[in-house]
């Protein structure tokens, strides 16, 4: 079945029908992928990926999942080798880029930006990160990653632990949950980091209940246990941020004995310690790896597949 969009730059697009279509997708390509096969569904397409702002995963997911199927990548290094750097604006960017690729993936640092691209862009678009924002793709492998783990998604306890102002990927994840049923939320955060209203008035339209407190031990008895990073690129005063840094931080102490699995849309810089990285709980490299075969079945469907 086509998606609903053409463009994806915010969860909140994605109808129940998009996203069961792009899971069932995912799981279909994984199954071809995980034994080692190859795909040329998108041979002769290109993907362009521009990338103005940092990514390891997200990128190179991309990359990967467009080669996976057969197609090709052609790419924009940073802001300083683009023109953007000139002056360009991002629309013109993407008029100019559409002429080129047969779709695009684009990380901007301001918020707004991924649908300023999408207004113009004249072929599908995907924002890969639009500053504190949207993840939307992010989200959904978030979603397939709950589902393989925990066999379900409706009736879940849902932890957010960390930077839940900035962190675009729980505003993307918890807008994208409002599709299911009976979930909670434990959101975990200091006073000056707590979930915006954007959010919990969502939650409050859907009426899916979650309880607000600044302690970590309430998310063990989660079922997911979704920590992030304190964002530090996007304080505008940095001494908040060194306060707040290393607000929580979770041990291999915490989780043993514990059923939560643990996730986390990466990179961590101490707030999951290393030791953690061994439980069955940890999930978060499984959840990395996930990125793959969700972006390939987002490009073929995307694309027409
Ligand atoms: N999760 C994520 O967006 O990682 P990158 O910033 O490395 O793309």
């Amino acid at each position: 079945m086509p998606l609903s969009f053409k463009h994806l730059t915010s969860t909140k697009q994605l109808t129940r029908a998009d996203t069961d279509a792009i899971l069932v997708k995912a799981a279909e390509i994984e199954g071809v992928t995980a034994k080692g096969g190859s795909s040329d569904l998108l041979a002769g397409k290109i993907l362009a990926t521009l990338f103005y702002e940092a990514s390891t995963r997200t990128r190179l997911s991309f990359e990967a999942a467009m080669l996976r199927l057969g197609g090709q990548v052609i790419t924009a290094d940073g802001f300083q080798f683009s023109s953007l750097y000139k002056g360009e604006s991002v629309e013109d960017t993407m008029r100019m880029v559409g002429q080129y690729a047969d779709i695009i993936a684009m990380r901007h640092p301001e918020q707004g930006s991924a649908d300023r691209a999408a207004a113009v862009s004249p072929v599908p678009f995907i924002n890969a990160g639009d500053g504190p924002g949207q993840h939307p793709t992010q989200a959904l492998l978030d979603l397939f990653t709950i589902r393989k783990e925990r066999g379900t998604i409706d009736g879940l306890k849902i932890a957010m632990v960390g930077d839940l102002r900035y962190g675009r990927t729980v505003h993307s994840l918890s807008f994208l949950l409002g599709l299911y049923t009976n979930l909670s939320f434990t959101f975990v955060a200091p006073k000056e980091l707590t979930m915006p209203e954007k959010v919990t008035s969502f939650l409050l339209e859907k009426k899916l209940p979650f309880t607000q407190t600044d302690k970590l031990e309430a998310a063990l008895s989660c079922d997911v246990l979704y920590m992030t990073r304190i964002q530090e690129e996007r304080f505008a005063d940095h001494s908040e941020y060194e306060r707040l840094k290393n607000v929580y931080t979770l041990t291999a102490d915490l989780v043993k004995g514990t059923k939560v699995t643990v996730m986390h849309p990466l990179p961590r810089v101490g707030e999951i310690t290393t030791d953690v990285d061994a439980l069955p709980n940890a999930a978060y490299f499984r959840q990395a790896r996930n990125g793959v075969p969700v972006r390939m079945a987002l490009l073929a469907l995307l694309l027409g597949f």
